[in-house]
């Protein structure tokens, strides 16, 4: 129950990078403290808990690191936990592991041999439960057809499907042999695929022939088929069957899934490999056009994965964990893959769309299998709201012990709601905090401990050390509006861009002094809770999806028609932010209806369906300082109280903005 009252509607305002204040209006005063019933049996189970815990860390982060290390299977330990040269981080280094081997073997060699640790849901409804056992040893042999194939250790492996359980096969299988996974989210067009495979090299790709998606289907391989006619370093395709589609195989290139397993064996030795050994290369927005791949390696990773997942989700051997996300993103590598299966848990994996065949899919599934913890996106929560709260309650959902957010800021009134109808007052609600570069969550409540208030992410886990600070560096007050950095390396940190050393110290490590910028404004209240208040660079994300303004407006001046584009982000109640396009026409184009179909289907067929412009307005010119930089601020403005009515298309004057210009700053 709350014990305080709200006190004013919730409003957060950022401003971006180039401008030093940061305003925060929030106001919210409601308190939740954890369940008596629930903190009993939690893993942390109060504040003074926590507290110990965090201060014992902070004293000594490397002790604290250790300690959570060794629960783990090393084939030799470490000699030394934390080398740092900033910014660049070694942890655990001299160690000898492999995470593959700590996510099932461990397992296999215990009780949970026969414990399910996939339930798999197809969206129509069939349905495939993995035991350790079984998982164990599809990946041990899609691990040696990746050895006959001729991968290699630290070679890069593109993986290019929907949410069968063979995505979560190729990526442990790499992981086995030490190869490195680049998981390319089924939602990306070909260019985006041929960009990400050329970044990163990548010899094989792992493609299913196609992805079911709202009772239709999607053809995968066709679009890796046009995507690898560039990309001179792919060797082999290997092609699941999922959907039956007809696909073209190619000779030499081509192969099916299905034959390379019929000829491996279900034994495989995992690699021996170095604690900083690369594991993953997974491609995120940054605010240039060129989408940054972020590397992340094996111990640390695991340390962080397995204990942030254990604490934050007070994970129980009973539990079935539902994660709503795609593989395809960070939450998906973290804590649909990696997380739960290094401490041996049953999770469920889910195909489809949430509203296929109907609104209530996520709560049909929740009372068939009786799932205990779930974890989504607030673009998802407020999605379900707007359905109606039928869809609902009209199933039992008692199952439920515990909540989670992630992705973006979630509204208090979205978090209430979730709370009441979803958690029927029962149910702590993890609010956590964290990025792809972060590997892990970072801030969170642990739900045995810490009293929630709706709309933050309260405190930081044990071993995390952040702040709210101003442009120079300096600690804010509580409740001042700053920048969010990362003061102390964590074990699951991004250690470079790939192929980038530059890029990465540049983009995380160059605006406050050795201290990792986070690229998110927020301030921490009286009780040190930390409060998101949204990205302050050019990144946004949408439907809880992270995209470059930038990379939008390469993909829009990369058609024939434009001249210029700026992309800048308006609040959406559904989709947390819309994107709104202001395009300048080469002179021989008209903008008419037309032109904004293919501009929006240029874009799609550029990044993905999910980077498509929300509007489009054409202007005759972009407000510029007169060093010739966009004036985004103004167009954010524009593009956030100018409403358009109807499908009328808006000749933006941008005659009214010319006066502004000579006081605009560069
Ligand atoms: C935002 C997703 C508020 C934030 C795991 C961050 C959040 C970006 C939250 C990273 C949250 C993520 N509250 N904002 N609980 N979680 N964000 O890399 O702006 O896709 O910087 O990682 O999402 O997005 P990414």
């Amino acid at each position: 129950m709350a014990t305080d009252e709200t006190t004013s509607n919730a409003q957060n305002t950022v401003t971006p990078t180039a401008e030093v204040s940061i305003s925060s209006v929030l106001s919210e005063k409601r308190k939740f403290p954890p369940p008596a019933d629930f903190a009993l049996n939690a893993h942390v189970s109060s504040m003074a808990e926590y507290e110990k815990l965090y201060a014992a860390a902070e004293a000594d982060p490397e002790a604290y690191w250790a300690g959570l290390a060794e629960k783990f299977h090393w084939f030799k330990k470490w000699d030394t936990v934390l080398e740092w040269n900033s910014p660049f981080a070694k942890w655990f280094k001299g160690g000898k592991t492999n995470i593959c081997y700590n996510a099932l073997d461990v397992h296999v060699k215990s009780w949970r041999k026969n414990k399910a640790a996939i339930i798999w849901e197809g969206e129509e409804g069939d349905q495939r439960v993995l035991t350790y056992g079984e998982l164990h040893r599809q990946v041990s042999k899609f691990a040696n057809v990746l050895k006959i194939a001729g991968i290699k250790p630290g070679e890069r492996v593109a993986i290019y499907m929907g949410m069968v359980p063979e995505l979560i096969i190729a990526v442990l299988a790499c992981a086995r042999v030490g190869a490195v996974h680049n998981v390319i989210f089924a939602g990306f067009s070909a260019h985006a695929i041929t960009e990400r495979v050329n970044d990163s090299r990548a010899k094989m790709v792992i493609c299913a022939d196609g992805t079911r998606r709202r009772g239709g289907s999607i053809n995968l391989k066709n679009i890796v088929d046009e995507a690898i006619v560039n990309t001179p370093s792919v060797r082999s395709v290997v092609v699941l069957k999922v959907t039956n589609e007809e696909v073209h195989m190619h000779n030499g290139m081509d192969h099916w899934w299905h034959d390379l397993m019929g000829l491996a064996a279900d034994e495989c030795e995992p690699a021996q490999l170095d604690a900083e050994h690369p594991l993953f290369v997974l491609y995120t927005s940054g605010s240039t056009g060129k989408p940054k791949g972020i590397l992340h390696t094996t111990a640390g990773y695991m340390v962080h994965a397995a204990s942030s997942f254990k604490y934050v989700f007070d994970i129980k051997d009973e539990d079935i964990y539902f994660c709503t996300a795609d593989v395809g993103w960070i939450t998906g590598h973290t804590y649909m893959a990696y997380g739960p299966l290094l401490c041996g848990a049953t999770m469920l994996m889910y195909e489809g769309a949430p509203n296929y065949p109907q609104w209530d899919r996520f709560w049909d599934i929740i009372n068939r299998h009786k799932v205990t913890i779930f974890y989504t996106a607030p673009t998802a929560i407020r999605a379900f709201i707007r359905a109606g709260n039928e869809w609902v309650t009209k199933h039992n959902l008692s199952s439920l012990r515990l909540l989670g957010s992630v992705g973006e800021p979630i509204n208090p009134d979205v978090w209430m709601w979730y709370h009441k109808v979803v958690g029927q007052e029962r149910c702590p609600i993890v609010d956590t905090w964290w990025q792809t570069e972060t590997g892990g969550i970072m801030v969170s409540p642990l739900p045995g401990a810490t009293p929630t208030k709706p709309g933050t992410a309260t405190r930081p886990l044990p071993g995390i050390m952040v702040d709210v600070v101003h442009k120079d560096g300096t600690p804010c007050v509580a409740n001042e509006g700053g920048y969010l950095v990362i003061k102390k390396p964590w074990p699951s940190m991004l250690r470079t861009i790939y192929g980038d050393d530059a890029r990465y110290e540049k983009t995380y490590w160059s605006d406050f002094n050795d201290m990792y910028f986070t690229g998110d404004g927020a301030r921490k209240d009286e009780d040190g809770y930390v409060w998101i208040m949204g990205r302050v660079d050019d990144v946004v994300n949408v439907s809880g999806h992270r995209l470059g303004t930038s990379e939008v407006e390469s993909a829009l001046v990369s058609h024939e028609a434009v001249a210029e584009a700026a992309v800048v982000s308006r609040p959406d109640e559904l989709k947390g932010n819309a994107l709104v396009a202001f395009v300048t026409l080469k002179d021989e184009y008209v903008g008419d209806m037309t032109l904004r179909e293919a501009l929006r289907n240029h874009v799609a067929k550029e990044i993905g369906p999910i980077a498509k412009p929300d509007e489009i307005r054409w202007a005759k010119g972009l407000p510029k300082t007169r060093s010739g930089k966009i004036m985004r601020r103004l167009l954010r403005e524009l593009a956030t109280s100018n409403e358009i009515k109807g499908d009328v298309t808006t000749l933006e004057d941008f005659g009214v903005l010319e006066t502004l210009r000579d006081q605009e700053s560069d």
